[in-house]
């Protein structure tokens, strides 16, 4: 079945009224973030109530990683899915990282286990292992390095290496394969929500839109990336639109980001084929200021696991943003 069309014009998003029904909830998450030292950080696929009146600040992964480095809060309410949460914990052990749902999953992360990337150690012996973020503290503990969508090519080059196995994205690891002379060995996982786009509903759409410029997270699949006018982060993609100001634009990732951006990108109306993440989409202002109120729930990993994976992720922190 076709994924229906969401178009957001400037305006569209958190009117007056409800920007004011929802100011009791948000003077108590900012009461309770004072008290408690604790800030929100919002990934940028938070709906927009999230994204604008509670999130002290908003992101892709890379941005919540380097948060977690640098913010001098006690408590950090990841506002995004468990292995941010995770990724926060594994770089700031010292601070308390609360995940409002601890349902809220990823289904990249679902598909690999730390036995998985052992024995693909054992099949290709000496290969390093590139592993996306978009997974769990054991999964990156048994890798090299990790990576995000900002910056999976440069990690890819950065070992200086003629391969490499890429988990668990299959398609983040193809498109970096386009874009580079390494040679990337895949595991076949894929993102829930970027798998169901397709090229054939995009470059419909582009038709019927005037040839609309077409944007695109590498999490979807190669035919939806050949119809792209530009390939990135959800930062990358924020990026794009602030630079070029299109008249109109298609938005291919996580239908919320739009919504969240349309109000600081005022020329630009955002089409796409609107689909959700039902993780991301767990998080709420309520179980925010729950979890603020409650200090639930806490993200607890093993000190030797987590000493592992932070090696990988910090190895990727100095290979830095690339878009
Ligand atoms: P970004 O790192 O680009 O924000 O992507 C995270 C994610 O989960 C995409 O589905
Ligand atoms: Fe995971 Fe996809 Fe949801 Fe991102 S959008 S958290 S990759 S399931």
């Amino acid at each position: 079945m076709p994924t229906a069309l969401r178009i957001t014009r400037p305006g569209d998003v958190l009117p007056e009224e409800e920007v004011a029904a929802l100011q009791p909830t948000i003077a108590e998450i900012n009461r309770l973030k004072k008290e408690r030292n604790a800030i929100v950080a919002a990934h940028n696929y938070m709906t927009p109530d999230i994204y604008h009146l509670a999130a002290d600040i908003t992101g892709d992964s890379l941005a919540l990683a380097y948060l977690a480095q640098e913010t001098d809060a006690e408590v950090i309410v990841l506002a995004g899915v468990h292995f941010m949460a995770e990724t926060a914990k594994i770089i700031a052990p010292e601070k308390t990282v609360l995940i409002p749902d601890l349902q809220a999953g990823c289904s990249l992360a679902d598909g690999i286990t730390g036995a998985d990337v052992r024995r693909l150690k054992e099949q290709h012996p000496g290969v390093p292992v590139v592993t996306y973020v978009n997974t769990s503290a054991e999964v990156k503990a048994e890798s090299d390095i990790t990576c995000t969508s900002s910056n999976a090519v440069a990690v890819v080059e950065s070992l200086g290496v003629d391969r490499v196995i890429f988990t668990p994205d299959q398609f983040l690891g193809m498109w970096v394969a386009t874009q580079t002379d390494v040679d990337i060995i895949l595991w076949e996982g894929s993102c829930m929500v970027h798998d169901r786009f397709t090229g054939e509903e995009v470059a419909m759409h582009r038709e019927a839109y005037g040839g609309v410029p077409v944007i695109a997270h590498p999490e979807s699949p190669p035919d939806v990336l050949a119809e792209a006018d530009y390939v990135g982060s959800t930062h990358g993609m924020i990026q794009w639109v602030r630079t070029n100001q299109p008249e109109k634009v298609m938005m291919i990732t996580e239908c919320s980001m739009a919504d969240n951006v349309s109000s600081e990108t005022p020329n630009t109306e955002y089409i796409r084929p609107c689909n959700l993440c039902p993780h991301m989409k767990r998080i709420t202002l309520d179980n925010i200021r729950t979890s603020l109120a409650t200090m639930t729930h806490q993200v607890r990993i093993d000190p030797a696991v987590a000493d592992r994976a932070r090696a990988a992720v910090e190895r990727m922190l100095v290979v830095g943003r690339q878009d």
